[in-house]
């Protein structure tokens, strides 16, 4: 287990939208927080500390390890990308990142992996960490190895670490995807809370969801790890029809993107240069 009250957890991509939340959500229990991203992270409270750096900077990454205990590992390109950022930030950064914290002894690493990483597996068939990932595109496959770089980190170095495949984080649900894949505020905070308290989580992979009506997962890992989410997608239904969005086809078990991923699957990869 991380203490919260003596160890210290780094949060990298702090000042992005989930890290901003997580600073919001576990200040007041977890009493040091390193906090870095390329980005300034504004109004840092007492128990706070910020590191400017760009997550592929290798020596300015060992530095900010030093006497960290677990790392939250955010930081990374999302939505649209070049081919070289992507690779440079989500495969050679999450590299940097995970070895110097190995270097540096941290216990255990919470990773924010994405539900892109099965995102081509049919909606209506239900999802487990369990099944082979199907990654629906080169983000998936970095987080899908991020996933395995973990796995292998524990199974040689003994470092813990929780793979959160974190579907739709939003204040609320979005479209008629996120009704199955939402992930509120509260309820990511609640995950990665855990996820750094758990006496010994091994290597686990996790389905990052609300507790959604439309659910499509089984066994994901949540009574394992002593998740228990609280919202629900559907208490946003009204909200969501009043904005045009087909909120009764689901009921049918009819979606507009036949697949976990949404868009991902069919959207063109960018061209290699
Ligand atoms: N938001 C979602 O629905 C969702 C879903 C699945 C997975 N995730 C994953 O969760 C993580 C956080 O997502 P988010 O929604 O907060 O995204 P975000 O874009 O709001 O935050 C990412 C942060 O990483 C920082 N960053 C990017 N490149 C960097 C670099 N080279 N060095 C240092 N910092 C860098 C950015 O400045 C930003 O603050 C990402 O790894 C993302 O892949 C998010």
């Amino acid at each position: 287990m991380i203490n919260p009250q003596t160890d210290r957890v780094l949060i990298t991509g702090a000042a992005g939208a989930i890290g901003s939340t997580l600073r919001r959500g576990l200040r007041d229990h977890w009493r040091h927080l390193r906090l870095t991203d390329i980005r300034p992270v504004p109004d840092l409270a007492d128990n706070e500390e910020f590191v400017v750096a760009d997550i592929t900077d290798r020596p300015a990454v060992e530095s900010m390890m030093r006497d960290v205990r677990a790392v939250v590992h955010l930081a990374g390109i999302v939505g649209s990308y070049t081919l070289e950022d992507l690779f440079r930030v989500n495969a050679r950064g999450l590299f940097d990142v995970l070895e110097a914290a190995r270097l540096a002894g941290v216990e255990r690493i919470i990773f924010a992996s994405s539900n892109h990483a099965f995102g081509c597996y049919p909606i209506t068939e239900k999802v487990s960490p369990a099944l082979p990932p199907r990654p629906d595109g080169l983000y998936g496959v970095f987080k899908v190895w991020g996933e395995t770089m973990l796995r292998n980190y524990y199974d040689r170095h003994g470092i813990r670490s929780v793979s959160l495949r974190i579907g739709t984080f939003r204040p609320q649900p979005i479209d008629q995807r996120s009704l199955a894949t939402w992930l509120s505020p509260a309820d990511a905070v609640q995950l990665v809370d855990v996820a750094l308290r758990h006496p010994d989580p091994g290597c686990m992979v996790v389905n990052g969801y609300s507790n959604n009506t439309r659910l499509k997962t089984v066994d994901p890992n949540w009574a394992t790890l002593g998740y228990k989410p609280n919202d629900n997608a559907e208490d946003y239904r009204a909200a969501l029809r009043a904005q045009g969005v087909d909120v009764d086809a689901p009921d049918r078990d009819v979606w507009e993107w036949p697949e976990h991923g949404g868009s991902f699957p069919r959207t063109p990869e960018k061209p290699p240069r």
